[in-house]
This record gives C-alpha cells, sequence and structure tokens, in this order.
C-alpha cells in the first residue's frame, strides 16, 4: 500500500528516523549515544553507505549519498537505496518514519521518499487473503523533515499517485478490463483529477471513418472506444495544445498473425501508454500545470475472432489513406495513426504518441531507455532528455531518416503496415509520421512498460514507463513558457 506522506516541524525523541547524508559527519540532533556514534563511525569509514542503528525505543537509518559523476544519477541512486531499505523498514515493521537529510543536495529528502514510495507498490486486489506475515501496510506514513517546497511535495504526491494508478491499470487482465472498462477508468480519473473525457463509442467511430481502430476491433467481440482527455485551464500558457497519444490495446494476442510461445504473457499489457497518458493528465491537473493538454487514446483489444481483420486486407484510415495488412501483429500503430490524423483538429504544437509497439525497441534498448523518433524542434528533444535523466525514464533517438520511409511501400496500396525484419522500431515510427503534419513525438515503451523481474522502485508487471517523464516534460515547458512571458 502507498504510504501516506506529510511534512513535520519536529522530530520526536523515539521516532525511528532515517537521515540522508552528504558528508561521513553524523548529525548531533540524531542524538547518539556514545557507543552508536562509534559503531556508525566505524561502519562509514569501511565505506557502508547505509547504517542501520538499532536503539532500544526506535531505529535510526543513516543512508550516506553515492559518488556519480552526475548529478542526476546520485538522485537516481538515492531511489534506489530507498527501494533496498524498504525490505528493512518492513521487517522492523516500522508504521511511521522520518525522513531527514543533513549536507545532502536540496531535494535529497524527496527524492528517497519516492524511492520509497513507488518501491511500495504491489498489485494484489484479487488475492482473497493477505500474505503471511503481512507487511503490506509497512510503513503507512512518511513523515519528511527538512527544508521542502510544498509545491515539491504536492508534485511528488501526485506524481507517485498517477503512476500507481497507471500500474494499476497496466496490471488488470482483459478479462476485468476491456476497452470500455478502460474508458470507465479514465472518466474516472477525468473526474477526480478535473480533466474533461470524452467517450466515442463504437457508431460515433465509425462515422468518422477510423479504419485503424475499426480494422483492429473486427475479431473483438467487445466494442473500441475512443477517450478524448481534455485540460484546459484559463491560465495556459501555449496558444495550441500539446496532444499526447496514448495506445490502447487491453490485449494484443497478434490477432490471426496469432503471438506463439510465450509472446503472449503480459500483453494485457498493451494499453501502457494508455495508462501514462491518463496518469500525465492527472498530475498536469491535480497539481494545475498551466498547459492546454489533450489526450487522446484508441482502444480495443486485438484478437482472431470470427470476422478478424487479415493479412492482405486493404484498409482505409481516418486520413484516406488506404494500408494494406501485412501483419495483424503490427496493430497498435494502426489504431495510432487515426488518433494521429484525428489530432489534426486542434492544430497541434506539438505531438507526443506513447505505446508498446516494437519488439525491436526493446530488443534495441532492453528496460534501459525509451526509444524516441521525432521531427520535432530539438529545444523539445533536449528538454525531453533533461526530464528524462531528471526522473531516470532516459530517451535514446532512433533516426526517422527519409531512405527508410522505402520500407513501407505497398503494391496495391498506399502503405504497408509492416516492412521487412530489420529496423523495426523505425519502420514503425516511419508509419506514424505519414499520418500526421504537425511535430511528432514517437515513444516506444516495449522494452520499459512491462517487467518480468522488480528492477528496484520499478516493480514487476506494469512500471507506469514514460509517465514521470512526460509529467515532468509538460511541467518544465510550461515553466520555459512562463519565463519568456515574464
Ligand atoms: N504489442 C506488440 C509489441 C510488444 C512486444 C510490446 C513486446 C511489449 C512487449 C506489438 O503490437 C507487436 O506485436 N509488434 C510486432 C510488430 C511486427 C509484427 C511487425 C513486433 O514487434 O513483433
Ligand atoms: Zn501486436
Ligand atoms: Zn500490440
Amino acid at each position: 500500500m502507498k504510504p501516506e506522506i506529510e511534512k513535520i516541524s519536529e522530530i520526536s525523541i523515539n521516532q525511528s528516523v532515517i537521515c540522508i547524508i552528504g558528508s561521513d559527519h553524523i548529525p548531533e540532533t540524531l542524538a547518539l549515544s556514545k557507543t552508536e556514534m562509534q559503531f556508525a563511525n566505524d561502519r562509514l569509514m569501511a565505506k557502508d553507505d547505509s547504517v542501520f542503528i538499532n536503539s532500544y525505543n526506535k531505529c535510526i537509518y543513516l543512508v550516506r549519498l553515492k559518488e556519480r559523476t552526475s548529478h542526476y544519477k546520485v538522485r537516481e541512486e538515492l531511489r534506489k537505496s530507498a527501494s533496498v531499505l524498504l525490505k528493512r523498514i518492513k521487517e522492523n515493521n516500522h508504521s511511521e518514519l522520518v525522513i531527514t537529510s543533513d549536507n545532502a543536495y536540496k531535494g535529497a529528502i524527496e527524492d528517497f521518499a519516492e524511492g520509497l514510495l513507488l518501491s511500495s507498490y504491489s498489485f494484489n486486489k484479487y488475492k482473497t487473503k493477505p500474505e503471511t506475515p503481512d507487511k503490506n501496510n509497512y510503513p503507512s506514513k512518511l513523515l519528511l523533515y527538512g527544508d521542502i517546497d510544498d509545491s515539491d511535495l504536492k508534485w511528488l504526491v501526485d506524481l507517485s499517485d498517477a503512476t500507481f494508478f497507471a500500474r494499476d491499470l497496466v496490471n488488470e487482465p482483459v478479462n476485468h478490463l476491456n476497452a470500455s472498462g478502460l474508458a470507465g477508468e479514465i472518466k474516472k480519473a477525468g473526474d477526480a483529477a478535473g480533466f474533461s473525457v470524452e467517450i466515442l463509442t463504437k457508431g460515433k467511430i465509425e462515422a468518422l471513418k477510423m479504419g485503424g481502430l475499426l480494422a483492429v476491433n473486427k475479431g473483438s467481440i467487445d466494442p473500441p472506444v475512443f477517450c478524448i482527455l481534455e485540460w484546459h485551464p484559463d491560465n495556459c500558457l501555449n496558444d495550441k495544445p500539446i496532444v499526447l497519444v496514448g495506445k490502447g490495446v487491453v490485449y494484443d494476442t497478434g490477432g490471426l498473425n496469432i503471438k506463439t510461445g510465450d509472446y503472449m504473457a503480459g500483453m494485457n499489457g498493451d494499453m501502457a501508454g494508455a495508462a501514462a497518458v491518463t496518469g500525465v493528465l492527472s498530475a498536469v491537473a491535480k497539481s494545475g500545470i498551466p498547459l492546454h493538454v489533450i489526450g487522446l487514446v484508441p482502444s480495443t483489444d486485438n484478437r482472431p475472432g470470427g470476422n478478424a481483420y487479415t493479412q492482405g486486407d486493404i484498409i482505409t484510415m481516418h486520413n484516406k489513406l488506404t494500408v494494406e495488412i501485412g501483419n495483424t501483429d503490427a496493430e497498435g500503430r494502426l489504431l495510432l495513426a487515426d488518433a494521429l490524423s484525428y489530432a489534426s483538429r486542434y492544430s497541434p504544437e506539438l505531438i507526443i504518441d506513447i505505446a508498446t509497439l516494437t519488439g525491436s525497441a526493446a530488443m534495441t534498448f532492453g528496460n534501459q531507455a525509451i526509444a524516441i523518433m521525432t521531427n520535432a524542434d530539438r529545444k523539445y528533444i533536449n528538454l525531453l532528455e533533461e526530464s528524462g535523466n531528471e526522473v531516470y525514464e532516459r530517451i535514446a533517438e532512433l533516426p526517422l531518416w527519409e531512405e527508410y520511409g522505402e520500407l513501407l511501400k505497398s503494391d496495391v496500396a498506399d502503405l504497408n503496415n509492416v516492412g521487412g525484419r530489420e529496423a523495426g522500431a523505425i519502420f514503425a515510427g516511419k508509419f506514424l509520421e505519414r499520418f500526421t503534419e504537425f511535430p511528432l513525438i514517437h515513444m516506444d515503451i516495449a522494452g520499459t512498460s512491462l517487467l518480468k523481474k522488480d528492477d528496484f522502485y520499478r516493480k514487476k508487471h506494469g512500471t507506469g514507463s514514460g509517465l514521470r517523464l512526460l509529467a515532468t516534460f509538460l511541467k518544465r515547458l510550461a515553466a520555459s513558457y512562463s519565463e519568456k512571458k515574464v
């Protein structure tokens, strides 16, 4: 369970404390006894990065910052050490814990708290009995003591809440969350955070001639949905909106080109892009970021049902381009393409799509980087890269050179939905590029959104990939606009 978090103005004598230290100096405020002090000093001299002291009525944990060549790596090490320490905290049954710092950088307490918060996630709503011993509620409260801005704390809470929400959505199996169910969850999130949600159902999607979304949906007995999320505050600083598009495939069997072997495992998470977009809008709306942001989520499952679309079908997309289906498992780009062309009606400043799109991106970067492809101005990419380092959801760019466009050719239609065996992630990016005239950043999160095992505070299964990155990007973009207006 997610611990509550609050700021405190003093530490009482019997509270257990985690103190992040930026040097070997042990602060007097911890009031350690002489022998405890000696022990802690010895451990620090022996180059231990964390020291645990079990006083008789409380515990003290010292966590020393690690030396790294860049500040953002120091920050990430701190988040990771929080996730390592969480095991010990649970063993010691702390329900409340103080987090403070001495000689560390500003923001260290928040970073450590973020590591603890994100590590405390688990998906156990379908377990009818708690595990024994049940450590799920430890710690239930984090008390932050130090120089912390209220707005930073609010951002931390909003972002981690949104991440929990997105992870929950990704982890839901399709028998509990089909496309309409996803739309319902998005609506609930909108009501809670204060952004508007419009849900287009099948009739409207047909009227809009979204041939990509409708083709993928043909094998399903559940109807598709197309959700429009909007945050448009009175004080917004951009004239044209930023549009976020999230892939909402609630289950990807591959369709008639069915996934074999173990490749279907986890494909209830093929809507991780949609979850990230919804989470970003939640965080941005709750924190009142002064930007006009629109989210588009096309959603369906992809199945080999009786009337399923087939290899060789030729479909007409929302923007009238025709596509030959080379493989029914390349479904994500079809519904994203419809959403990208739908986005034109907003004359967006920038479109960012986020999708579990290709095994190729996962093969290239593993789970360490989000693959991006873009034709947008470098100012956006630089900001995205900095935001990525800040939250440690790093991006790595693949090219969209025009030569790759050759692969898109079809004998019978305007383009094919698959290219050759090579450069699969780039091919998908080139395909999407054809469906918008507006600047595009395409983010492929196939490698980062679904983990087979825990990686520190990125818990196994849905990670919430791209959410903290995009929310931070938008926050910083708004800040850069307000600087210009001053
Ligand atoms: N949803 C998958 C991509 C995926 C793979 C996401 C692994 C997460 C983990 C996507 O729809 C897909 O099946 N892509 C195919 C495209 C191919 C048929 C051109 C792929 O990458 O194999
Ligand atoms: Zn697929
Ligand atoms: Zn897919």
